[in-house]
């Protein structure tokens, strides 16, 4: 991984179980991810590019980082563009009141804990464990 200063929180692997569920509520099957597992980030930076007809965010979870998303997810919504983004559950903070509140098409609550998969502080590779926060998956 070129992006050192990534932390361990903010590089973690969506599980297919995500996908199935969003194409099972949604009828969309190909989305495309500016956020990529392990990515480069000084080789293409997608919070300053355009992003695609259909988009599938799992953000860093930095608050910074989430935050940024968030934004660009929205801004992307008013082109008429569709966000969809897997957020931990967080209704007491700024950015859920000020920006995902106003801004969201849909809020669906998941009645399961998402396991991620990420390389640890050994850089062993850990699935199939249990994300620490409840998740949502908002619509831009
Ligand atoms: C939580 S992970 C999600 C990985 C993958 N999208 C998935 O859902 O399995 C967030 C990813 O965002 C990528 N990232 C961070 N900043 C980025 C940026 N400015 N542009 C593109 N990707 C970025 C990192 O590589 C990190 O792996």
């Amino acid at each position: 991984m070129k992006n050192r200063n990534l932390k361990h929180k903010d590089d973690r692997k969506t599980p297919q179980r995500i996908y199935d569920y969003i194409e099972k509520k949604f009828w969309i099957i190909s989305m495309f991810d500016p956020c990529p597992f392990q990515h480069d980030v000084d080789s293409w930076d997608w919070l300053n590019i355009d992003w695609k007809s259909y988009n599938f965010i799992n953000p860093p979870y930095s608050l910074g980082l989430k935050t940024a998303f968030v934004k660009k997810a929205i801004e992307e919504s008013k082109k008429w563009k569709t966000c969809f983004m897997l957020l931990p559950v967080s209704t007491s903070t700024k950015l859920f009141h000020d920006y995902i509140l106003p801004n969201k098409r849909e809020i669906h609550f998941l009645k399961w804990r998402v396991k991620f998969s990420w390389f640890n502080s050994k850089w062993e590779f850990v699935s199939n464990k249990c994300w620490m926060h409840d998740s949502m998956i908002v619509v831009f």
